[in-house]
């Protein structure tokens, strides 16, 4: 069994996204031709550099008997995707692995104090990574958290705990890498930050903390060889555009396991990102359910009905627990599983009787196979979405911006 959309409550017909169809089949010609920039994604779990795989194991290993706590420095792709899967598989990591800490994701002095703090108390690698090796918050995290290790092991012992993965050839990160002698891997050329997580990018951290990658890549593979791209997300990628089109313009993603709070981060930056250009794209936003029913719930049952909602519905999580007696009759001798399962279907007949579109996804487990598929799923959902919304999902051209601004801001400021 795979993960498997529902998307019977969608409000958008077998006819609607049959006619979609030629759309679709331009973005899959795109997507597959080998043409097009930044698609090596596509066929990454069919012609994963098996040599590569296995040096990313072997240093894997390596950092593993190095230290207890690994830094990963970086922000937005170069980062979201491991933090996605380490934090939904944490229960399929091997024990004893070093700790994960993510660095470089925010500007905060306390919380890079914290981090260096926690660097006195154990030994510590570091792995930076930028595509570009010059964005601002993982380049200032870099500078803090290599001096630390410089102060911790002098200079040479200090440059054999710190991984690289950027560019092959080109950015001030792959220079430094190359004259220190840093161990690196490289982000493929055709391959943009958010859709790097079956690279080095997300393999390296994902490794280092037990997670089995291989099985990561086979279920992605699973994904890409599906006979005709028939999978689900084609048909996903034409009701999430029909529900644009019907002035839905927010995709909400709701989750009823807390793991899934990353997954959910990364869903936001690839579909943000991706499609939010030109004055279009779904804005798209998280909830963590049941929490944020007795918050958001009251908006989405009666509130502005310019939303949509995806549900990321978990069939057997890894652990349950029977409610004692003391609950009270209806709740007692259930497990908690059963009662989220309730609130799952509640909450979705409650929201289909105001008439709230509503896809399904529902995941077998949160397995290293599983989460492969659902990384290929939504990256392809959303290569094919921002095709037929007339936007190329590989460049963040906007994203810029903030940076000169940034730039200028700090020119002014006194040290
Ligand atoms: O998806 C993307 O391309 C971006 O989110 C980048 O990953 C992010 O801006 C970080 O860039 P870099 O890896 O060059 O530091």
């Amino acid at each position: 069994m795979d993960i498997k959309i529902d998307l019977s409550r969608s409000k958008v017909s077998g006819k609607q996204v049959k006619d979609g169809k030629s759309g679709v089949d331009n973005a899959m010609e795109k997507l597959w031709s080998g043409n097009e920039e930044f698609t090596g994604w596509v066929k990454l779990p069919l012609q994963y550099d098996k040599d590569e795989l296995e040096r990313i194991l072997f240093t894997a290993d390596k950092i593993q008997e190095q230290c207890k706590l690994f830094i990963v420095i970086g922000i937005g792709g170069s980062y979201l995707g491991t933090r996605a899967v380490v934090h939904a598989l944490a229960e399929h990591a091997v024990s004893g692995c070093p700790e994960i800490r993510f660095a470089g994701n925010n500007i905060s002095g306390t919380y890079h104090a914290e981090l260096l703090d926690e660097m006195a108390l154990k030994d510590t690698c570091i792995c930076i990574i930028s595509k570009s090796g010059t964005t601002t918050e993982p380049s200032i995290a870099f500078a803090v958290l290599k001096e630390e290790l410089i102060k911790k092991y002098g200079p040479e012992a200090a440059n054999k705990r710190i991984y690289a993965i950027t560019d092959g050839e080109k950015g001030v990160l792959r220079e430094e890498a190359d004259a220190e002698g840093y161990e690196t891997f490289v982000v493929p050329n055709d391959v943009g930050g958010r859709y790097s997580v079956l690279t080095a990018v997300g393999l390296l951290p994902i490794a280092v903390v037990g997670i089995d990658v291989k099985e990561l890549l086979k279920g992605s593979e699973v994904m890409a060889t599906a006979p005709e791209w028939d999978f689900g997300a084609s048909d996903y990628a034409v009701t999430r555009f029909e529900l644009l089109k019907a002035g839905k313009n927010i995709e909400v993603f709701e989750y009823y396991e807390p793991q899934l709070m990353y997954l959910a981060e990364w869903l936001k930056q690839l579909f943000g990102e991706s499609e939010g250009k030109e004055g279009k794209g779904l804005f798209p936003a998280s909830l963590q359910f049941s929490a944020d029913l007795h918050s958001m719930g009251q908006f989405l049952q009666e509130g502005h009905q310019i939303f949509f909602e995806t549900v990321l519905n978990v069939l057997h999580p890894d652990q349950d627990i029977i409610v004692p007696d003391s609950a009270g009759k209806m709740l007692a001798g259930k497990s908690m599983n059963q009662v989220n399962q309730a609130a799952v279907s509640g909450v979705m007949a409650a929201h289909e009787a105001v008439g709230i579109p509503m896809i399904k996804i529902d995941i077998p487990e949160l397995t290293p196979y599983y989460f492969g598929q659902l990384i290929y799923f939504f990256e392809t959902t959303c290569a094919i979405t921002a095709y037929l919304m007339g936007v190329n999902p590989f460049d963040q051209p906007g994203v810029e911006q903030y940076k000169e601004e940034m730039r200028k801001a700090l020119a002014k400021q006194e040290k």
